[in-house]
């Protein structure tokens, strides 16, 4: 069934463990996100981001996202990832999203704070949870690159600041985490992942979770963490399976038989996460 972000992320705030969110981009990873939440009982996030709405045109994520949540045994909300733009979420909303991301990041707090009110506002008049950022994530998340230099942690009074002006529902936090292919083991700083939650009490997130070994990712989940974002993992799976398999089989053109492999392999590793997210059994 379709829900909300906020009722999904609530109750994992109250239980202590982590939704995974993961990014679509068409139908089999569409496919393979529901079928490893309902195999493993798991509410789950399915996320598009802005490029990923290029690709596929928001008419289609909506509907495959809707048809996907609706035929689902498990709780799945539908989210925009990293909406930098007002107008973009206003159509991701009219669309039938669930729950949507205003990025304010790249702006100093004050603009930041500005821009999710707004989207706040509009949001919750219709029933859509929010979710916000703020510090700056590294890396890449397709079009959206944040230089390694440039990344700054999140500093807890300002989170909290943050929350009380702009009533988001929950919040990205920059902790160490970067989007992509990781070159070293990233350094996650727990200890202010615990001291924002302390402050602020709502759901916190984790982006660039990919290629974070699973101790840390516990460790997070234990210190206040209740979403978790997952692209490049996804992307590893499908690629290699799908390599494999016209390795093995350079004749085959059937899509299907070619697609199918890189859907098992997502699955599988959906599978996994959410054993370690803590989600399973939970929906
Ligand atoms: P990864 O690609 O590193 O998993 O990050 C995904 C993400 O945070 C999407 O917002």
């Amino acid at each position: 069934m379709l829900v909300t972000g906020k009722e999904l992320l609530d109750h994992a705030n109250k239980h202590g463990y982590a939704v995974g969110a993961f990014n679509v981009n068409n139908m089999e990873i569409v496919q393979a996100i529901i079928e490893a939440a309902e195999e493993t009982n798991s509410p789950v996030i399915l996320q598009a981001s802005q490029g990923g709405i290029k690709y596929a045109g928001v008419e289609y994520i909506a509907q495959l996202g809707k048809v996907a949540a609706e035929k689902a045994k498990v709780p799945v909300a539908l989210h925009l990832d990293h909406g930098t733009d007002f107008q973009q979420i206003m159509l991701c909303i009219r669309h039938g999203f669930t729950s949507v991301m205003i990025d304010g990041s790249k702006y100093p707090l004050k603009e930041n704070i500005d821009i999710t009110k707004k989207v706040v506002e509009v949001a919750h008049a219709v029933g859509v949870s929010v979710e916000a950022e703020l510090g700056k994530i590294g890396g890449t998340e397709d079009d959206i690159t944040v230089d390694e230099r440039e990344a700054t942690f999140t500093d807890p009074d300002e989170a909290k600041l943050f929350v009380d002006e702009t009533g988001v529902d929950s919040l990205a936090v920059a902790v160490g985490t970067a989007h992509g292919v990781y070159k070293g083991e990233p350094k996650i700083d727990f200890e202010r992942i615990r001291t924002i939650k302390k402050l602020v009490g709502i759901p916190l997130v984790l982006h660039g979770s990919s290629g974070v070994p699973a101790e840390a990712i516990k460790k997070a989940v234990e210190a206040g963490i209740n979403k978790i974002n997952i692209d490049t993992d996804l992307r590893i799976a499908f690629t290699k399976a799908m390599k494999e398999f016209l390795r093995d089989n350079p004749d085959n053109i059937d899509p299907r038989k070619i697609l199918n492999p890189a859907r098992e392999a997502m699955k599988e590793v959906i599978i996994e996460k959410m054993h370690l997210f803590g989600s399973s059994g939970r929906a």
